[in-house]
C-alpha cells in the first residue's frame, strides 16, 4: 500500500449508527457527519470504521478480496455482514466471498430471474387480493400486521413449498427478529419461530427426496455443483433459510415506508393513482429514499485506504447503503422524494457480487401491494399517533404498527376487479417503413377495445409468436387509446426480432403478447422544456414533444441524426414543434452545438435526451458542467432489456463470445447486447438493472478487449480489461472469452 498521500483517520467517538440521533433521523445524521468527517473511526460496538460516501460504499462493498463478507475473516464468531455482529446459522452465499460464493449464487440464479419472477406474478396478485379482502371490508386496519408482513411471508413460502399452515406462523417471527430489541423476550420468541424453520426446511427437503414437486426447494435440491455433485442439507438449509430471512421483512419494510409517505404526500399518490406507469420509476427512488436495509459491514483483509485514510487489517468497516443513497454527490436534494427521478444508481440493494438477489421478487412484490392498495383502497389514512418505527434503525429499517382507516371496500371475488399488471394480446395492424432501416408498428387489440393508458416516455414489452421478447418505447399518441405505435431498427442481419414483426403485419390470426406499459423515463411537469434526440432515440422523445406542446408550455427540439432519410419522423417533429425544431442531419449540417444549447436554457427549463451513448454522455457532462444535472432527464443504452430501438447499430460491431465453462461460443450481432445472447446458454446469469449500474453482472474476462460502457467500474479496473458488465458492455476485439 502506498501510504505517502494518506491522512490520518479522524477519531470519532461519538459515532454510533445505532445511536436514538442516528434513529431518530438517519438520513441527518449521516449527512452531518458527511460535511464535517465524511470517514471516522468509532470504538462502539467493539470499534470500526465509518464512511458516508456513496464512491466508498460502493467501492467497499464490490471489492471481495480487501473488504471480506465471511466470519472467518472476522474472527468466525457470528455473522459478519452487520454491525454488531448477529447471532445465527451461516447464510450461504452472503457470508462468503468469490469463489466460494459463486455455486451458491449461480444456484439461487435461476430461480429468482426476471422471468422467473413474472411467472410468480399471479401468484403474487392472487394472494395480495387474498390478505386485502381479509381486511377491506372493515374500514381500517394495521398495514404490517393485515399486509406487508403476511403478504412477502406468504408469496416467499408458498414459492419455497411450504404448505399454507405454516406461512401465517412463519410471517411473525421473521417480523419479531428485525423489529423487536436485541434480547427481548420479542426477540427470543422470533428466534423460536427461525429454529421452526429450520426445521420445516429439513422436513420439506426429505419429503422432495420421495415425492418431487415443481416447487423452488425441490428445484434446489435436485441441483448440481459444476463438478455434478449435489448440494448437502445443511448447505440448502443454509441458503433457504437466507432466502426467507433476506427477503421478507425488507420487502415488508420497503412497502410500509412507501405507504406512510404516501399517506402524508397526498399529491404523490394522485399522481401514481393516475399514471400508474409511474409507479417502476417511483420504486427505484423510494428504494433509494426508504432503504430497508441501512446499513451492512465487511472485515479488512489487508491494509488499504477508505476515502484517503488509512485502515488496517482485521478492522471492521460499516458500509451504510442510507448514507449512500444521500450523498448529493450523486444524487442532488437528496433529501426529497421526487418521483420522476432516476435514482436507479441506488444502493439499497447492495453492489457488485452480492447485489440482492431477489430485487426481481422484491419489486413484484411491492408493486403488487401499493397496486391493490390503490386501486382498493385509494383513500387510505395513516393514523400517525399509533405509528410504531424500529426501536434502532442502524442496520434495517421500517415500522412496526402502521395503524390506517379508510373507507370500506369491496372483497375482491365480489368486486369488477382486474389485477392491473395482466398482460393482454394484440395485433400488428400495420409495419411501415418510415426511414433507412426503420420499421413503425402499429399495434390493436383484436377487438379494437381501450389500451391501458400510457403517458409520454413509456415503453412496452412485446413477446413475439416465436417467443422472442422485445422493449420498445411507445412513440404514437397518448390520447390514442385504441392504438400503440412503435418503432425499431429493421435489421436483416440481426436475431430476427424486427424482421418477425415485420413479417406479422396484417395477419389478423396472429397474436403477439404485451406487457406494460411501464415508464421509467416520466415527463416532469415544466413551464420549458429542451428535448435532444439522437437517431432512433427520437421514439421516447416525440409523444414528449406532442404533449409539451399540446399543453402550451415552451419547447425547443434538437434532432440530430446521420442524414435525413435515416431519420424517423422528422415531418411530425418539425410539425408539432415548428420553428421551434432543430432538424440536424450531421452529414448536412455537422454535429449540433448541444452544450451551446444547454448553456442557454432557462433556470426552469426540464431536459429530456435520448440517443446514442455518445451523446448522452456529452449531454451528462455538460449538464454537470453549468450545474443543472438536477434538471436533466435522459435514456441511457437501453431503458430495458432488448432493444432494438435505442441502441445504435452505428456505434456497435458484431463480435464473437466464447464461454469458457459453458464451452459455447456464440456471435453477437450489432443490434443484440451480449447479456441477451449469452443468458441463452447460462440460465444461472446474474443481473438486475441491465444498465450498467448495478454491478450484479460483472464477469471475469479471460482473454478479448471489453468495451466498457458502465458506470460501476474504476477508470483502472477499465484499462485492465480483467471484468466487465456484461449487461451494457461489448468487445472492441473480434473474439471476447468470458469466465461463464
Ligand atoms: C426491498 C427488499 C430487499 C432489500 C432492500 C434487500 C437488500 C439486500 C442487500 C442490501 C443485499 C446485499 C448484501 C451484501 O452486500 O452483503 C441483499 C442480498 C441478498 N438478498 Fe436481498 N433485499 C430485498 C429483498 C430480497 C428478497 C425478496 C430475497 C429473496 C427471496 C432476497 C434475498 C437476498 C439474498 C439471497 C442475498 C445474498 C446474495 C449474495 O450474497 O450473493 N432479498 N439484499
Ligand atoms: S445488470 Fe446491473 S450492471 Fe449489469
Amino acid at each position: 500500500m502506498r501510504t505517502e498521500n494518506l491522512r490520518t483517520m479522524t477519531d470519532q467517538p461519538e459515532f454510533d449508527h445505532h445511536s436514538a440521533d442516528c434513529t431518530a433521523d438517519p438520513i441527518a445524521y449521516y449527512e452531518s457527519y458527511r460535511e464535517r468527517c465524511p470517514v471516522g473511526r468509532t470504538p462502539a460496538h467493539g470499534g470500526y470504521v465509518y464512511t458516508t460516501r456513496y464512491a466508498d460504499v460502493a467501492r467497499i462493498a464490490r471489492d471481495d478480496s480487501t473488504f471480506s463478507s465471511s466470519r472467518a475473516a472476522a474472527g468466525g464468531d457470528g455473522t459478519a455482514i452487520v454491525i454488531p455482529r448477529g447471532p445465527g446459522l451461516e447464510q450461504f452465499p452472503i457470508e462468503l466471498d468469490p469463489p466460494e460464493a459463486t455455486g451458491y449464487r449461480e444456484l439461487i440464479n435461476p430461480l429468482l430471474s426476471p422471468a422467473a419472477v413474472d411467472r410468480l406474478r399471479p401468484m403474487i396478485a392472487r394472494h395480495t387480493a387474498r390478505i386485502v379482502d381479509d381486511f377491506i371490508e372493515q374500514g381500517s386496519a394495521d398495514f404490517v400486521r393485515d399486509l406487508t408482513n403476511p403478504l412477502p411471508a406468504a408469496v416467499t413460502l408458498d414459492w419455497l413449498g411450504f404448505p399454507e399452515e405454516d406461512w401465517a406462523r412463519l410471517a411473525g417471527p421473521i417480523h419479531d427478529i428485525f423489529a423487536a430489541p436485541a434480547n427481548s423476550e420479542r426477540a427470543r420468541r422470533g428466534a423460536q419461530g427461525l429454529a421452526y424453520m429450520d426445521q420445516r426446511i429439513r422436513e420439506i427437503i426429505r419429503l422432495w427426496r420421495t415425492e418431487p414437486a415443481e416447487d423452488a426447494v425441490s428445484a434446489l435440491a435436485a441441483a448440481r455443483r459444476a463438478d455434478g455433485t449435489p448440494f448437502d442439507e445443511d448447505e440448502l438449509v443454509s441458503v433457504i433459510g437466507l432466502l426467507i430471512a433476506g427477503g421478507v421483512d425488507t420487502t415488508t419494510s420497503l412497502t410500509g415506508s412507501v405507504l406512510v409517505h404516501l399517506s402524508r404526500h397526498p399529491e404523490q399518490r394522485r399522481q401514481l393513482i393516475e399514471s400508474p406507469d409511474l409507479l417502476d420509476t417511483a420504486t427505484e427512488e423510494f428504494l433509494r429514499a426508504f432503504a430497508p436495509s441501512q446499513s451492512m459491514a465487511r472485515t479488512v483483509t489487508k491494509d488499504t485506504e477508505v476515502g484517503g485514510c488509512p485502515v488496517r487489517s482485521g478492522e471492521r468497516v460499516l458500509i451504510p447503503w442510507v448514507a449512500a443513497n444521500h450523498d448529493p454527490a450523486v444524487f442532488p436534494q437528496p433529501a426529497e422524494v421526487r418521483l420522476e427521478r432516476d435514482a436507479t444508481r441506488h444502493l439499497s440493494f447492495g453492489i457488485g457480487t452480492h447485489r440482492c438477489v431477489g430485487a426481481h421478487l422484491a419489486r413484484a412484490m411491492f408493486r403488487e401491494m401499493i397496486t391493490q392498495v390503490l386501486t382498493r383502497l385509494p383513500d387510505f389514512r395513516v393514523a400517525e399517533e399509533g405509528l410504531v418505527a424500529y426501536p434502532t434503525r442502524g442496520n434495517q429499517s421500517g415500522w412496526d404498527a402502521i395503524p390506517a382507516v379508510f373507507p370500506p371496500g369491496t372483497r375482491l371475488s365480489q368486486a369488477p376487479f382486474a389485477v392491473p399488471t395482466a398482460p393482454l394480446d394484440a395485433l400488428v395492424l400495420a409495419s411501415d417503413t418510415v426511414a433507412d432501416g426503420i420499421l413503425a408498428v402499429t399495434l390493436a387489440r383484436p377487438d379494437g377495445a381501450e389500451l391501458p393508458a400510457w403517458a409520454p416516455g413509456a415503453h412496452v414489452e412485446l413477446r413475439l409468436p416465436s417467443g422472442r421478447i422485445r422493449h420498445y418505447s411507445l412513440c404514437g399518441d397518448p390520447q390514442d387509446r385504441r392504438r400503440y405505435r412503435v418503432a425499431l431498427l429493421r435489421e436483416d442481419e440481426g436475431r430476427g426480432g424486427s424482421l418477425e414483426l415485420h413479417a406479422l403485419a396484417g395477419h389478423p390470426d396472429v397474436t403477439i403478447r404485451v406487457k406494460g406499459p411501464r415508464n421509467h423515463f416520466p415527463l416532469v411537469e415544466a413551464g420549458d422544456y429542451l428535448f435532444v434526440a439522437g437517431g432512433i432515440g427520437v421514439t421516447p422523445i416525440l409523444p414528449m414533444v406532442r404533449t409539451a406542446a399540446r399543453s402550451g408550455a415552451g419547447l425547443r427540439v434538437i434532432y440530430t441524426g446521420r442524414s435525413r432519410t435515416s431519420m424517423a419522423f422528422r415531418d411530425e417533429v418539425a410539425a408539432l414543434a415548428g420553428d421551434r425544431a432543430e432538424i440536424v442531419p450531421t452529414d448536412e449540417l455537422g454535429r449540433p452545438d448541444l452544450r451551446a444549447a444547454l448553456a442557454s436554457a432557462g433556470p426552469d427549463t426540464a431536459v429530456y435526451c435520448c440517443g446514442p451513448a455518445a451523446m448522452t454522455e456529452a449531454v451528462e457532462q455538460a449538464c454537470a458542467d453549468l450545474g443543472m444535472a438536477d434538471r436533466l432527464h435522459l435514456e441511457r443504452f437501453s431503458a430495458e432489456g432488448g432493444d432494438e430501438g435505442v441502441f445504435d447499430p452505428a456505434l456497435n460491431t458484431e463480435f464473437e463470445v466464447h464461454l469458457a465453462r459453458t464451452g459455447a461460443t456464440l456471435r453477437v450481432p450489432v443490434g443484440e447486447r451480449l447479456i441477451e445472447v449469452v443468458r441463452e446458454a447460462v440460465p444461472g446469469l446474474s443481473y438486475d438493472c441491465e444498465k450498467g449500474y448495478c454491478g450484479a453482472c460483472e464477469t471475469r474476462v479471460l482473454a478479448g478487449t471489453p468495451e466498457h460502457r458502465d458506470s460501476v467500474l474504476t477508470p483502472a479496473e477499465r484499462a485492465a480489461g480483467r471484468s466487465m458488465m456484461i449487461c451494457v458492455g461489448r468487445s472492441a476485439s473480434p473474439r471476447l472469452v468470458l469466465d461463464l
